[in-house]
């Protein structure tokens, strides 16, 4: 994975492969939000579980790449830009990015789970039943056992510091569960609980292609 990339002078096969990854990705989910927009649900449906299994399968392979960006935050990826560039630039590209992925996935988890709920086959055609939801136990009982699994991985599984123990705790447990109450909260109804969340879901999904574009160009294209 370490050997020359296709996609310009300075990038590996590694850094190249999950780029295009990442792009694909992003772009099914993008098309799968203009088949929502024309109330095509059933293609809906099913782009959305391709560009799921997509990501999943990009999950895996980064994870046995670049431990799911860890080493970027560590530093092991070289940037060979100016200090000013690295600090002013690509860092808060780098954390900016950080948050999208983090945003885009669990709210796109949480989607799929939302949309096998809310959808109805109506005569060959998906559409949205409109309910009033109730809080799922199940649900949350389910997020107790990522928690488990997160800490397991953090505590365990590699030595980080508590600095990035705890922003780890933050992005992968507690600020999406803080998001899930307060979407319980404001949003009650299946219907338009599915549109909103959607349209941002979507939104945060464009962001990610852009700033995992910019990351890409900052380490591997841009000359200085
Ligand atoms: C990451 C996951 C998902 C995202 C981001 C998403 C996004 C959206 C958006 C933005 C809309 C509204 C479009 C509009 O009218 O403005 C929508 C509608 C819809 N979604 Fe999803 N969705 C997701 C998952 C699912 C799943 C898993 C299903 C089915 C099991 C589903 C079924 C539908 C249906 C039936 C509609 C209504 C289409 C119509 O207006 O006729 N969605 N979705």
């Amino acid at each position: 994975m370490n050997n020359p990339g296709f996609l310009s002078s300075r990038s590996t096969l590694g850094s190249d492969v999950s780029y295009l990854f990442a792009v694909v990705f992003t772009l099914l989910f993008l098309i799968s939000g203009v088949f929502a927009k024309k109330h095509k649900g059933l293609k809906h449906h099913r782009m959305i579980l391709v560009s799921m299994s997509t990501m999943f399968l990009y999950f895996i392979y980064y994870y046995k790449i670049r431990r799911l960006g860890v080493s970027s935050m560590a530093d092991e990826i070289v940037f060979s830009g100016p200090d000013w560039v690295y600090q002013k630039v690509f860092r808060p590209a780098l954390m900016a990015h950080f948050m999208f992925v983090t945003f885009s996935i669990s709210l796109a988890v949480y989607m799929i789970a939302n949309g096998f709920k809310t959808a109805v086959k109506n005569k060959g055609e998906m559409t949205l039943k409109n309910a009033r939801l109730r809080p799922s136990i199940t649900l949350w009982a389910l997020s107790l056992v990522w928690l488990a699994f997160l800490a397991w991985w953090l505590f365990f599984v590699h030595q980080f510091g508590w600095g990035y123990r705890i922003m780890f705790l933050a992005l992968g447990y507690f600020i999406p569960a803080v998001m899930v109450a307060l979407i319980q909260k404001t949003l009650p109804e299946s219907e338009k609980r599915h549109r909103v969340l959607g349209a941002i879901c979507i939104g945060l999904f464009a962001g990610l292609l852009v700033t995992s574009t910019l990351v890409y160009c900052l380490l591997y294209v841009v000359e200085y």
